[in-house]
């Protein structure tokens, strides 16, 4: 048996009203559960969300398993009380060491309690929702498409925009610099259908395997299994040459022919802003539909914090590796929702070395296309802290010295701000920003005000003014 959606659920419930919201009261699927979530981040708050009642279906629907940092910590069996530093350590140390597949037999495979074939298929069924006014349609945002490379034969798995066309079509989004572009090219050229499998609902570190930042080499169903702590169990698809997870909710197989594609989006993308609709892209047909008998429905409210979110931990690892080749003492990373996670990284140093700072600041800008602000800071400026991080921009440097600007650097397409060669023109290139704000290596700097340390360590608050 392994982890799964379930187990998760589980556990976020147990541990209250912060982590876990159980919504009864039924829901259109035109943007009603993702304004609740949106109503509820607006005060801060970022809990898991089960719907149990989403009109036109009989599925739960939940939402927000990547709402919040504290919860992709959970994801890793991280109590909320550690420190948020552990997080990215246990990724790191776990995205190291991949753990191969386990196959079980079908009748082992949850996933195949209900199992729907050809004509039998009607997507409708689905609690799938629309989330934004102008996008093109309703679309899967949370599901990983499994899917082969046809010269290796190695396995690849990561989350694409799916728009729904028919009862049994939809469409699949490559960006063309990801893996999934690279192999659905091949198919093309080689003018053969690619096979294909959504998953929709498993446990969020599967899901965090599938948005691992890897090599084209690396199998991410391994790395599912590394983030999980235990081998992925698959079983066969009932319909294509391919595995899937056996404790999944819900799967969905079926071909993507190249001579038969379609049009997708707009979408309302991870920028806060919509992403243009894309001609032509990947259609899947679908041949088969499996799942639980009392599956649950796994969605995530796109162009908002958790849609960043889901893949932070695979930027800040990323970074944080390029960062430690050029300064080993790097400390930590951290990309904070705020500035989009993707775009923006306060990277922590133990300096020793003059130009460290900047060093960091520059690898990590490389280590990433969408990074378009890197922040470095000393070792007692809490990267987790945004005001610790502002306070040592404010106090520790000067634009003239420790301000780099890197304009037509490769960036990011999607964010509005980005230009072409003729500068006035859209297209994929940013000005990247690196402010050093770290202490001098050599050089005396001002003394940092702390409490005595007996002092600090004897007074208990509670002493003083009670519990109230
Ligand atoms: C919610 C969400 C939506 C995404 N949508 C797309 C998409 O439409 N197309 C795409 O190529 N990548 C998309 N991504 C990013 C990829 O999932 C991610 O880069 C993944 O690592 C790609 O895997 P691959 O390089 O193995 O194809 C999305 C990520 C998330 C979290």
């Amino acid at each position: 048996m392994n982890k799964d959606l379930r187990s998760f659920l589980a556990e976020v419930e147990r541990l209250g009203p912060e982590f876990f919201l159980r919504i009864d009261k039924p829901v259109d699927p035109l943007y009603e559960p993702c304004v609740i979530q949106q109503k509820l981040a607006a005060l801060g708050r970022y809990p898991v969300l089960r719907f149990d009642r989403v009109k036109g279906s009989s599925i739960p629907l939940v939402t927000n398993l990547f709402g919040d940092y504290k919860m992709l910590g959970l994801a890793l069996g991280i109590s909320p009380d550690e420190p948020k530093r552990r997080i990215l350590e246990t990724f790191r140390s776990r995205l190291a060491a991949p753990i191969p597949t386990a196959t079980v037999s079908r009748s082992q495979a949850p996933i195949k309690e209900v199992i729907r074939k050809g004509e039998e298929v009607d997507l409708g069924r689905l609690p799938i929702l629309k989330h934004a006014e102008l996008n093109g349609g309703k679309y899967f945002t949370i599901g990983f498409l499994i899917v082969r490379d046809p010269e290796t034969g190695i396995l690849n798995a990561g989350v694409y925009r799916h728009e729904i066309k028919s009862k049994n079509s939809f469409a699949c989004m490559f960006n063309p610099a990801h893996h999934a572009g690279y192999i659905y090219r091949r198919y093309k050229e080689l003018k053969r259908p690619m096979e294909a499998v959504l998953v929709l609902g498993h446990h969020p570190a599967a899901v965090m395997g599938s948005l691992a930042r890897g090599a084209m080499e690396s199998n991410e169903l391994e790395i599912m299994g590394a983030l999980m702590g235990e081998p992925l169990e698959v079983a066969p698809a009932e319909t294509v040459d391919l595995p899937v997870p056996a404790w999944a909710e819900i799967a969905i197989e079926g071909i993507l022919d190249p001579a038969s594609e379609t049009a997708d989006g707009p979408f309302s993308e991870y920028t806060g802003f919509y992403g243009p609709a894309k001609d032509p892209v990947g259609l899947m047909q679908v041949r088969a539909v499996t799942m639980r008998k009392d599956a649950i429905y796994h969605d995530l409210d796109p162009s908002h914090r958790e849609h960043n979110l889901s893949g932070a931990l695979s930027f800040e690892a990323s970074v944080f590796e390029a960062v430690k080749k050029l300064v080993p003492s790097v400390h930590g990373v951290y990309m904070p929702p705020s500035g989009s996670c993707v775009f923006t990284a306060y990277v922590q140093i133990k300096k020793r070395v003059p130009g460290e700072g900047k060093s960091a600041g520059l690898a990590a800008i490389a280590a990433e296309p969408n990074l378009k602000i890197a922040i470095v800071v000393d070792d007692d400026v809490d990267i987790y802290d945004e005001a610790q991080v502002l306070w040592a921009i404010a106090t520790h440097c000067e634009a003239d010295r420790d301000l780099t600007l890197i304009p037509n650097a490769m960036g990011a397409h999607l964010n509005p701000s980005a230009y072409g060669e003729r500068r006035h023109e859209k297209g994929p290139m940013n000005t990247k920003i690196i402010i050093d704000a770290t202490r001098p290596a050599t050089m005396p700097f001002a003394e940092r005000i702390r409490p005595p340390k007996e002092v600090w360590e004897r007074i208990r608050l509670e002493d003083y003014i009670g519990r109230g």
